[in-house]
């Protein structure tokens, strides 16, 4: 199951074909890498089975709908394939973030309109979805651009895709984009216990879609709509299910996942207030949630963090901008000095949380000084990681019209600048972990023969030689040196010192 990568880098776009991903921040492009699936990308017409591979771009929350699109299409008969060739439906799950993140759909459908055209010579039917947040922006102009499409679906109608791609199979173009009255989480099938299973011993849960901020630059309230959270018995009673099926961390995820006011008993619940709920559920060892506004971190969140010792000491806090101007124009509904004071809160109650963010460099009209702003608040902070982003004027957003725009020489410039800053402090995070014990949440197999890879508190990759029989626990490691991907580590007697005093201790000075 797919996590959040900014520790160590990850590739772009993942094919949603089995377990293992590597996943990104909510909505980062940088993606996921997935072990192949179960299904080879034969055609299996012998057995009567229908394939189908499903690609997702973008966040967490399109890796959570891509499952839930394939768990629902399996009582439909249909089986994952790792690959397009040979599949009967192919799924493209779209982000619509920035520029680039569509563009890739369109690059990728002329790919697939060759696909479809060899098989069609060959006398069989590919239906082609797009899906997802272009699909939900863009509608039927995506058929108009990309003939090859049969069908067209935006986030809120996944569970109405067995229908749809029944009528695309007789032959039927639909656009289907409307926000419909009933729930999609009502009619979209819960994983199955295998395909839990195969996925992982990590897993996300959405609690929350959409997003009521409007922050100047993002098409999110646009494409994903209002914020709607899910009540509380749907998310626990998911969350027991996986742990049920060999889960032991769950990530609860949205768009704005701090805003989450669902309801439950007596009344609605804060995040928070969820957060102590799920982390009751028996067998479950960690929690996290991701992606949250500074805005929304309420009293009882912080505290949650000094109190839960399921909650990991880690989280995804995006600021996009050091500048107070810029924050402004961005309508990010607080300062710097809001921000910091919101992460020197949370340091008191968790001494040894990490931090990282998001940024987004050549807003219009920021200038070096605005820009200098953002490269220092990464060195005050001594974010763990972080993704930085070039400014991308998006359709109908209101930053989009603005005069000021930044030459995209300056951008390029800009956010190579940004990444070695962050870069910098993301090393000397790694490198303050060398020596220390941590606990380590054993996931699969590692590259050699013997090692296994999990992650520490702070989402680091870490290889350390341990029994296959140890997939699922949490075990202390000790840190022993930091590699480009991952770190490397020893397991610890239980009774070793454990990283619970303080953060990593930076070894440079991370200023800019
Ligand atoms: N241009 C560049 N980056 C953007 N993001 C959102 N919208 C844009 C845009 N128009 C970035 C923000 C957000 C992350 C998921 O993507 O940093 O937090
Ligand atoms: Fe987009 Fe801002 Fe909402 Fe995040 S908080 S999803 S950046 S509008």
């Amino acid at each position: 199951m797919g996590r959040p990568a900014f520790l160590f880098g990850a590739k772009p776009a993942m094919t949603l074909a089995g377990p293992g991903a590597l996943a990104s921040n909510l909505f980062g492009e940088r993606a996921q890498r997935l072990k192949p699936g179960s299904a080879n990308s034969k055609p299996d017409r012998m057995s009567g089975t229908r394939k189908l591979h499903i690609k997702s771009y973008g966040c967490q929350m399109n890796v959570y709908d891509s499952q839930r699109m394939t768990d629902t299409l399996a009582r439909e008969g249909f089986v994952e394939a790792d690959a397009p060739e040979g599949a009967d439906l192919i799924v493209l799950n779209t982000c619509h973030i920035r520029e680039k993140a569509a563009e890739k759909v369109y690059s990728e459908l002329g790919r697939l309109r060759r696909l479809k055209e060899a098989a069609a010579r060959e006398g069989r039917k590919v239906v082609i979805a797009v899906a997802g947040c272009v699909a939900q922006a863009e509608g039927e102009e995506i058929i108009r651009r990309a003939a090859a499409v049969d069908l067209v679906l935006g986030p809120q109608n996944y569970h109405r895709l067995p229908d749809l791609v029944a009528r695309a199979e007789r032959g039927s173009k639909i656009v289907d984009t409307e926000f419909p009255v009933e729930d999609k989480f009502d009619h979209l099938a819960p994983a199955s216990r295998d395909a839990t299973r195969a996925r992982g011993v990590t897993a996300f849960v959405t609690v929350q879609e959409g997003c009521d901020k409007f922050c100047t630059f993002c098409v999110v309230p646009y494409t994903r709509g209002a914020e709607v959270s899910r009540p509380v018995h749907k998310i626990v009673a998911e969350a027991e299910r996986l742990v049920d099926a060999g889960v032991r961390e769950v990530t609860l995820i949205g768009q704005n996942v701090n805003a989450y006011h669902g309801e439950g008993p007596g009344g609605t619940w804060s995040l928070a207030r969820l957060l102590y709920r799920v982390a009751e559920v028996p067998g479950l060892l960690r929690l996290r949630y991701a992606t949250s506004h500074p805005g929304d971190m309420d009293d009882d969140l912080i505290a949650a963090h000094r109190e839960l010792t399921a909650l990991m000491p880690q989280l995804h806090l995006p600021v996009q901008s050091g500048s107070d101007r810029i924050l402004a124009v961005m309508n990010r509904r607080h300062t710097r000095a809001d921000y910091l004071a919101v992460i020197e809160r949370l340091k008191q109650a968790r001494p040894d949380m990490a931090f990282s963010s998001d940024f987004i460099v050549g807003f219009p009209g920021e200038t070096e000084q605005d820009f200098a702003a953002t490269l220092a608040i990464v060195g005050e902070v001594g974010y763990a990681g972080a993704f930085s982003f070039k400014y991308s004027p998006r359709p109908g957003t209101p930053a989009a019209d603005r005069q000021d725009q930044v030459d995209e020489a300056v951008k390029v410039e800009r956010l190579a600048r940004l990444q070695a800053q962050i870069d910098r402090n993301q090393a000397a995070f790694n490198a303050g972990c060398v020596g220390r014990t941590f606990d380590v949440l054993f996931e699969k197999p590692g590259r050699l023969p013997g090692q296994l890879v999990g992650r520490s508190p702070y989402l680091q990759p870490v290889q350390a030689m341990a029994p296959a029989s140890l997939i699922g626990d949490v075990r202390p490691v000790t840190i022993t040196r930091t590699g480009a991907n991952s770190l490397f580590g020893e397991l610890a007697q239980p009774s070793a010192e454990r990283a619970v005093a303080g953060p990593p201790v930076f070894e440079t000075s991370l200023e800019a």
